[in-house]
């Protein structure tokens, strides 16, 4: 079993590069099966999550190269299989795009029920009023998505207004309106900032995608679309998160190859608590301050508001702010999992429905914690650079499905962390003791 090990009270100094969106790559790759030909995709970030939509893909019978690091080459001319085989589509959640892209394409989509992060229930009834608002027939059995075009096998353009902001429904939606014939409008669409980069991908492939980036969509779907060459946005979530644990640790950090307007929910935050956070084109600063920062309150919202992927690591930095802040989470319903984890670390925290209370506590102290989801992990991982004394995080394969090189990147700027690999058998020994 492999665990994180952090001695925290390192301050972080210097500069960290941040990588690729997730949450753009892990659509723009499916995306590729819109084309018949190749499209060669940039800066994609690696992670776990990538490393298994790719092989979803190879499955499905994709030629996909590796140019460089971060650099591949998809090519689905050859697709020979549409049933996106089970065991790799329930670990991931993006596997539901796989729906979008194949019945764009061929007008047929067997897909297992996505899988990823349990933050409380997380319906897809969104995406299937979009599907069958373009001609499909859906149908959800013994765990599989089963979606066709009867007929002539194509979608035609329809109008969706979605009940509520979908990120997940927007985009994939989008996916399967780029062949369809006519024109698709998606209403009360998410705005954000990967839907503006798949919509970028879409057009670069030859579609016409406007609107994207504001609550009215429009796709102008094509008979055909061709190969293109792209590159993906940086990931919004890891520069956030590294901007929190360059706050939590006191240091100075510069984030370069950033978007500094994707982050102004949080930059205002950090303000408001005491940091200072500057910016210049694709770099921002933050500076801790050793005078205590103030308690805040934060709500999580769709773009452009605190996004919920933030407010994890976020509460992670409000445990030690000086007074009362609370954390209201409106788009999951179970998502402060990491608080109890950091009580362990001696957090006070009090829960009330979707309303976390934190009282701020001087100090964190390290503790055995385990990470119960990739954003909760990155939490702990923010608390434990913090604490005085040793962490210990398990249940890291979290982590890893959407930081690239987290520790790496930690350990460059000054952080005492760790990979270790501990033995099964000590680690449910430990377990049976603790
Ligand atoms: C995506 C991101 C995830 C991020 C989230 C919100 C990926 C792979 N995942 O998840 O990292 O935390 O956006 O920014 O990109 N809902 C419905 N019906 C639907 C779809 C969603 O009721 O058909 C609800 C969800 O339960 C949730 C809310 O809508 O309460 C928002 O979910 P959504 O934006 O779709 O999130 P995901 O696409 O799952």
């Amino acid at each position: 079993m492999t665990k994180y090990l952090i001695e925290g009270g390192h301050p972080l100094h210097g500069t960290i590069e941040i990588s690729g969106a997730k949450n753009a790559a892990v659509a723009i790759i499916p995306a590729a099966l819109l084309v018949d030909g190749v499209c060669r995709i940039e800066n994609v970030p690696q992670i776990s999550d990538v490393t298994l939509i790719l092989q979803i893909l190879r499955e499905l019978g994709a030629d996909i190269k590796t140019v460089n690091r971060t650099t591949v080459d998809v090519d689905c001319s050859h697709i020979r299989n549409r049933q996106v085989p089970y065991e790799l589509a329930r670990k991931i959640r993006a596997s539901y795009y796989l729906v979008g892209a194949l019945l764009g394409r061929f007008g047929w989509a067997e897909v297992p029920l996505p899988g990823g992060c349990n933050l409380g229930g997380r319906p897809i009834d969104q995406h299937i009023k979009g599907f069958v608002a373009m001609g499909a027939e859906v149908d959800v059995r013994n765990g599989l998505i089963y979606a066709q075009v009867p007929g002539r096998g194509c979608l035609a353009g329809g109008q969706v207004y979605l009940d509520i902001v979908s990120v997940g429904a927007t985009m994939n939606i989008m996916l399967a309106a780029a062949l369809a014939e006519g024109m698709t409008v998606i209403e009360n669409a998410a705005k954000e900032p990967h839907i503006v980069d798949l919509a970028n991908f879409l057009n670069s492939m030859g579609c016409r995608v406007k609107g994207a980036g504001t609550d009215v969509i429009r796709i102008f779907g094509r008979d055909y679309l061709h190969g293109a060459n792209y590159t993906v946005i940086p990931d919004q979530i890891e520069t956030g998160t590294l901007m929190i644990a360059a706050a939590a640790t006191h240091g100075d950090v510069e984030l370069t190859g950033c978007i500094p307007t994707h982050m102004e929910a949080l930059s205002a935050k950090l303000l408001e608590m005491g940091a200072r956070v500057t910016e210049s084109d694709d770099t921002l600063r933050v500076r801790g301050t050793l005078c205590g920062y103030r308690g805040v309150n934060i709500k999580t919202q769709v773009y452009p508001g605190f996004p919920t992927d933030l407010q994890q690591p976020m509460s992670a930095l409000l445990c030690t702010a000086v007074g009362t802040s609370t954390v209201v989470e409106n788009i999951f319903e179970t998502r402060f999992r990491h608080l109890a984890e950091m009580e362990r670390m001696g957090a006070r925290v009090r829960i009330y429905e979707q309303t976390a209370v934190i009282e701020g506590v001087p100090q964190l102290h390290g503790a055995a914690v385990e990470a119960t989801d990739l954003r909760a992990g990155a939490a702990l991982v923010i608390a434990g650079l913090a604490a005085r004394g040793t962490t210990e995080i398990s249940q890291i394969q979290f982590i890893e499905r959407g930081y690239e090189d987290l520790v790496g990147k930690l350990r460059a700027v000054g952080a005492d962390i760790q990979m270790v690999d501990v033995p099964v058998e000590a680690a449910e020994n430990e377990a049976q003791i603790s």
